[in-house]
């Protein structure tokens, strides 16, 4: 009798299961998996580092002498690892407003000969220039991640700029070479990636698109790659969020062959005066943040149209150089140090963000996300020797898979989220098939109170069953602290099923998903 009861629940539970998968999902999206034309950038997968707050000095620099933090020379040994694991592309660096402001002589050379700097963007704190050029570039080499230098325009001179290329780039004899071989560096650095001053419209000069237009082509005019392995690649400061007049003038006024990046700004900020706690929001804020991140998908697509008007060969880039959640610092925190929480809500913003620059691979070629360490949405926080990694971490290691991948077009009708008669697209979803042939599905449900249910059906490709990875959690607001640094992390996903060539998923309320087929 006890038998058969089992029996008879096990059917009935195989039959729920199957009908929840089976019965009408709420979506039906397509994938052609021998498709795709554009490849995904890893560098869409970059970050920032600026002097701000704890980024640099606590963040990723403790000193060569620090006896209490593991270190190699002076870059923290978790950190290094940590960004490792995520297989960072590339980090931008020293800003941001501060770049404009930094005077990189004054960070190379011996320690007791360099000058302090006031940070007066970031908390006006005073900075001993102990972190300079020779330690961000051998940092970024340790990492396997290429340097992205945004040089100072706003209060710099053209040859500042120049030198600093030559210094880092220049193979032979040149006074910057050899100015970099006294300082203990025989061999350039290569440096690839140049951004040519940072927000010129605001902090980087408070200028017109059409006057910064004429000082880049100045500040590029005296640019070498001298002779360099990787060439140079020239980035202009770019529009924040829907600024289309920048991008049209830049576009316009740039001859091509002196321009291979336009950059673009964009943070998921509710209101500038009213930005929200980073924990403990309720779901207007969240609707709201959500909406905010979501338009980066409009800012994208049409700055891209009007870079196809003047370059429809697409070979200048959209670089989205910062984006991010910005809310209310944490309580008891310097205002200027911009250290905020990390929740799943920021897993969200990741989420869909990454789906969208993947989505939009032809013309987005890199990204960074403000920034890495301690400020704004950041990857990892630290406290003196504790570190923790945030949810936003783990969307952007789960989402590693789609480096360097072609990029395969998903099409589908979404459902909503609706809250309070407004409603935003629910699911997002970007796919990939990696040199090794293996496709990568990233799904995202925004939505705080419903699953949905959707279903693959993906063609062109054999495939028999799925592997899959979640990140979500009890509570929105759910977070990793120094104290449980583990809450928040990603676990096996089993919420599908693979029958007849279709693959159905049933997302959870705020989760991310990558599923792998094989
Ligand atoms: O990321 C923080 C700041 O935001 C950057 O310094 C600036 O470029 C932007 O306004």
């Amino acid at each position: 009798m006890k038998i058969l009861k089992v029996l008879f629940l096990v059917i009935v539970s195989t039959i729920i299961t199957q009908a929840s998968f089976a019965q009408n999902p709420e979506i039906t999206a397509t994938i052609n998996a021998d498709q795709g034309e554009y490849q995904i950038s890893k560098h869409i997968y970059g970050h920032f580092a600026e002097h701000l707050g704890r980024c640099i000095y606590g963040g990723f620099y403790v000193g060569e002498d620090n006896e209490l933090i593991p270190n190699t020379d002076g870059v923290r040994t978790d950190v290094i690892e940590a960004l490792k694991e995520l297989k960072i592309p590339n980090l931008r660096w020293p800003g941001g407003c501060f770049a404009d402001t930094y005077h990189w002589k004054d960070g190379v050379g011996p320690q007791e000969d360099r000058p302090t700097i006031v940070n007066q963007w970031w908390g006006g704190v005073t900075e001993d220039n102990s972190f300079g050029t020779h330690n961000f570039l051998n940092m970024c080499e340790e990492l396997g991640a290429e340097p992205y230098l945004s040089a100072n325009v706003g209060s710099g001179t053209v040859k500042e700029f120049a030198d600093w290329i030559q210094y880092v780039n220049h193979d032979g004899v040149s006074p910057m070479a050899d100015y970099r071989k006294e300082n203990g560096r025989e061999e350039p650095w290569d440096v690839k990636y140049w951004g040519i001053g940072n927000e010129a419209w605001g902090c980087g000069g408070h200028m017109t698109a059409e006057y910064y237009a004429n000082i880049y082509k100045q500040y590029v005019t005296f640019m070498s790659d001298w002779n360099n392995s990787s060439g140079i690649y020239r980035i202009a400061s770019g529009a924040s969020g829907g600024d289309y007049h920048w991008t049209e003038v830049l576009m316009r006024d740039i001859p091509s062959n002196m321009l291979d990046g336009v950059a673009l700004h964009h943070y998921s900020v509710i209101d500038w005066s009213a930005k929200g706690p980073a924990v403990g929001f309720d779901e207007s804020q969240y609707f709201a943040t959500m909406t905010e991140a979501l338009k980066m998908e409009e800012f994208v697509r049409r700055h891209s149209t009007i870079m196809d008007q003047y370059d429809p060969g697409n070979r200048v880039a959209l670089i989205v150089d910062e984006w991010g959640g910005w809310y209310n610092v944490e309580d008891g925190t310097n205002p200027g140090f911009l250290y905020q929480q990390n929740t799943i809500r920021d897993a969200m913003i990741a989420g869909v963000t990454l789906n969208i620059f993947n989505n939009h691979a032809r013309r987005v070629k890199m990204a960074n996300l403000a920034q890495t360490i301690n400020v704004l949405q950041a990857v990892i926080l630290t406290d003196e020797e504790k570190m923790l990694l945030t949810p936003t971490y783990h969307v952007m290691k789960m989402y590693n898979v789609h480096q360097d991948a072609t990029l395969l077009p998903v099409d589908f009708e979404n459902v909503d989220y609706t809250m309070d008669g407004k409603s935003l697209p629910a699911v997002s979803i970007s796919a990939s098939r990696d040199a090794q042939g293996k496709v990568h599905i990233s799904l995202v449900n925004i939505d705080m109170n419903s699953n949905h249910s959707v279903s693959l059906n993906v063609r062109g490709v054999e495939y028999k069953n799925a592997a899959g990875t979640i990140l979500t959690s009890d509570d929105i607001q759910d977070h990793n602290t120094f104290e449980a640094p583990e809450s928040v992390t990603p676990e096996e996903f089993d919420e599908f099923k693979v029958s007849k060539g279709v693959l159905n998923v049933d997302l959870p309320p705020f989760s991310v998903v990558v599923l792998e087929l094989n």
